[in-house]
């Protein structure tokens, strides 16, 4: 590929997904890609490290119109030679689509996700009413994380720790003194992630927020996303201490007065546009359902399954 369009395709990765992107940590890159796009997008974490210069092909079933986020991901990683370790879903996405196994495909490294996913996939299981064929095991990944589990990227050890109130399989990353902590606390201006989807929890997440702000206070916490209030730029790094003096969902709260703000907050939100297409994707680690015998894929939408409208 051209090594001026690359560096173009770079620059335009950078500039559309920096509230989303990790780079430079100890001389390594962690890139993780969230939502990119405010309609049908893709998600996934990628730990690397640099390598020589590669050159990436897609390879997966997503039709183009619909991984042009993943392609600046690959673009991304190809421009700057890095190797990547892992693709890792930190939770199942309620509002775009998982771009794991897609990424997989090119980059053929292993997936990754936190072990109580399969209690997510019996839920949604459920909910979708598939058949035997769809599995709640976890499969889908190669593997799954268990609490305090340690994982190499390159030469850095990363830990994997629990997460839950978002969703009750959301797993944080620390890796020295940088915590990737997905959907807990946003930007200290932005308050923290909702609890109101299936499965989620509010005092869990006051719990999981609490054991992110017991590391030291210079910690440096990287968010998964912003939603940039009144129009400022985006932003994704914080530390402890920041959100401890300036997040207004932590700041003078405790336990029952956060559950008692978040429940009645989340009560008053609608639910994502895209939370049924994009949640049957992602509890299957971003596969799209077989074809059927036309050749042509479906989504199952269940009516009425929320007590509110799915759309925001
Ligand atoms: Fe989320």
């Amino acid at each position: 590929m051209d090594v001026e369009l690359l560096r173009q395709l770079g620059e335009r990765l950078l500039a559309l997904q920096s509230s989303q992107c990790y780079f430079g940590f100890e001389g390594r890159a962690v890139v993780s890609a969230g939502s990119l796009a405010h309609h049908v997008s893709w998600t996934a974490a990628i730990l690397a490290t640099f390598r020589p210069t590669i050159h990436l092909t897609r390879c997966a079933d997503f039709p183009s119109h619909l991984s042009w986020s993943a392609d600046l991901i690959l673009n991304h990683i190809e421009l700057n030679a890095l190797k990547v370790d892992w693709i890792i879903d930190t939770h199942p996405h309620a509002d775009h689509f998982s771009a794991a196994r897609d990424l997989n495909s090119c980059l053929n490294v292993p997936t990754a996700t936190g072990a109580e996913v399969v209690r997510i996939q019996e839920l949604w299981k459920s909910f979708y009413h598939l058949g035997d064929e769809f599995l709640t095991d976890g499969t889908q990944w190669d593997h799954l994380f268990v609490e305090g589990e340690q994982f190499k990227v390159g030469g850095m050890t990363a830990e994997v720790m629990f997460s839950p109130g978002h969703t009750m399989a959301s797993i944080s990353i620390r890796i020295g003194d940088a915590v990737f902590i997905h959907d807990t606390l946003f930007m200290p201006d932005s308050g923290t992630a909702r609890a109101d989807f299936p499965g989620g929890d509010a005092q869990q997440l006051w719990r999981s927020i609490s054991r992110i702000l017991d590391f030291p206070d210079s910690t440096r916490l990287f968010t998964g996303h912003d939603y940039q209030p009144g129009g400022r730029e985006p932003l994704w790094e914080s530390t402890v201490a920041e959100q401890k003096a300036s997040n207004p969902h932590v700041r003078g709260q405790d336990e029952t007065s956060f559950v008692r703000m978040r429940n009645s907050r989340d009560r008053r939100l609608p639910m994502p546009k895209l939370i049924l297409q994009s949640l049957q994707v992602n509890i299957a680690g971003g596969r799209l359902p077989e074809p059927e015998a036309n050749g042509q894929r479906y989504l199952k939408i269940p009516l009425n399954l929320f007590d509110r409208p799915a759309w925001s």
